[in-house]
């Protein structure tokens, strides 16, 4: 699943944000719509397509979910703690609710697709419930729910991949956007609910997806990042099966669109993660050095309980690859504390790869088990609480002391930046991404804007943001 960049892969510091559209639409929409999205980058992704679908339909956007006609909740089932916070969230819509009649509450994504018509048992105030492949039936459930029905579509699809909708960015900075290349997971990772929620994997058309960032380039995007719950296994044949397309491939068809346009992916599967890959990042200078590759454990032994598919060695064996055939790229990844039956030892080894690694960046978790997945059915989640959250805290504890190390390694180089715009702190500084996918700030110079690449001399750091100042070229 998916992070890093302007807008980051289970980021949960951004979960729940309110996405404003600037509504391009000529005639006058008549009724608003408000969506709030929690989760993955992809859930950001598809609530960019149902803004598209709902203009389309005669919407206009708001910030302000008390004036909305329809309020929709992108939501997630990743951990118990996701789905807490936003039974939280639809609370805070019933009182809109009441003083707006036939104001609509819409539950969409993976809470709405793991749940189905119980959602409307469980929560009165939702009238619609929608899964994530269902999405171009929207303007049929309003009509429904304006008819005073509720209404709920969950039916996942082998197909659905929206490739033909042309997304409305979100919230956007005009510089950096996410482009879905897969949906679904056929992965089976035993802790995970995403392959009940979203279904089977299916690639989108390469076609579409280039021409969506050739029309990002010319909307002055400088920057994609290519999405999927495990890019590694796109694969696209075209119907006669004369023409196949890998995700080294698309990659390639990627950068070659515009020198100028960075590309960058996320997730990466272990198991899935080929040379080729890394060969073609290091063959385009626009492909950014920076590899999302969730571990999640370094025991084998837990591995294979949470049917990972790979082992330590294997995982170690890429993690080689990358520093060989891309020095100086980055390396992110995913960690779960307490797994089923993890033992100390186990606990050990998983901090013992991430001495080995050294990541730059780390999404860390405690093990929250989720009903229906396998790990629910067949394994105990036997580790208790207090012991999972003594682990969590020495990988975050390691993670925050390599975090800085890494960063400290910048210091003293002088770094390519995208500028994404000014820093939240100031509007004397910009702010802008490395390749590696640093956030990088440094004082404003006149001579440059948002979209325009500078080089960066980086003078100190913090775990989180190299300082810096701009280098003027000759
Ligand atoms: N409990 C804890 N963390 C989980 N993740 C996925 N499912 C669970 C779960 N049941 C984490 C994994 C994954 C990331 C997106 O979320 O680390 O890579
Ligand atoms: Fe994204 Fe759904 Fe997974 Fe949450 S559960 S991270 S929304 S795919």
């Amino acid at each position: 699943m998916l992070e890093g960049i302007t807008q980051k892969y289970h980021d949960e510091s951004r979960q729940g944000e309110a996405l404003m559209i600037e509504n391009k639409v000529d005639k006058v929409a008549s009724r608003k719509l408000y969506i709030e999205s929690y989760g993955c980058q992809m859930n950001f992704a598809d609530s960019e397509v149902v803004a598209s679908i709902m203009l389309n339909n005669d919407f206009q956007t708001t910030n302000d979910f008390n004036e909305a006609d329809v309020i929709f909740i992108n939501t997630c089932s990743i951990r118990e703690n996701a789905e807490l916070r936003i039974r939280k969230r639809l609370t805070d819509f019933k009182a809109a609710k009441r003083a707006k009649p036939g104001m609509i509450v819409g539950v969409l994504g993976c809470m709405a697709e793991r749940l189905k018509s119980k959602f409307l048992e469980e929560e009165k105030l939702v009238d619609i419930v929608v899964g994530p492949d269902a999405y171009r039936d929207l303007p049929n459930l309003i009509q429904s729910a304006d008819d005073g029905q509720k209404a709920v579509n969950v039916l996942l699809s082998r197909e659905e991949t929206y490739g033909d909708i042309s997304p409305i960015r979100l919230n956007t900075n005009g510089v950096s956007a996410f482009v879905s290349i897969t949906r679904g997971c056929d992965n089976m990772c035993s802790f995970c609910v995403v392959p009940f929620t979203r279904g089977r994997e299916r690639s989108r058309d390469p076609q579409s997806i280039i021409e969506e960032i050739k029309d990002l380039y010319e909307k002055g995007f400088r920057e994609v990042t290519l999405l999927g719950q495990n890019v590694d296994s796109y694969e696209w044949e075209n119907e006669t099966k004369t023409e196949k397309v890998t995700f080294a491939n698309l990659l390639a068809l990627a950068a070659q669109v515009k020198s100028e346009m960075r590309i960058r992916f996320s997730t990466s599967h272990p198991k899935d993660l080929t040379d080729d890959v890394l060969y073609t990042m290091r063959d385009y200078e626009n492909i950014c050095k920076s590899i999302h590759l969730p571990v999640q454990s370094g025991s084998t032994r837990i591995l294979d309980l949470m049917n990972r598919t790979y082992s330590r060695e294997w995982y170690i064996n890429r993690i080689d690859a990358i520093r060989n055939i891309l020095p100086g790229c980055t390396i992110s990844t995913d960690i779960i504390a307490g797994f089923c039956s993890e033992t100390e030892e186990e606990h050990q080894e998983t901090l013992s790869m991430m001495e080995y690694v050294k990541y730059d960046f780390a999404y860390m978790f405690s093990y929250s088990e989720r009903p229906g997945t396998p790990a629910a059915k067949k394994l105990k989640d036997d580790i208790s609480d207090d012991v999972k959250a003594r682990r969590l805290a020495e990988i975050v504890a390691l993670q925050r002391a390599h975090s800085l190390e890494r960063m400290k390694e910048h210091v003293g180089k002088t770094q390519k930046i995208l500028i994404e715009g000014f820093s939240k702190k100031s509007e004397n500084d910009f702010a802008g991404r490395s390749d590696q996918n640093a956030m990088v700030v440094f004082p404003v110079n006149i001579n440059y804007k948002k979209g325009d690449y500078v080089n960066v001399l980086i003078e100190s750091c913090t775990s989180a943001t190299l300082i810096g100042k701009i280098i003027e070229q000759n």
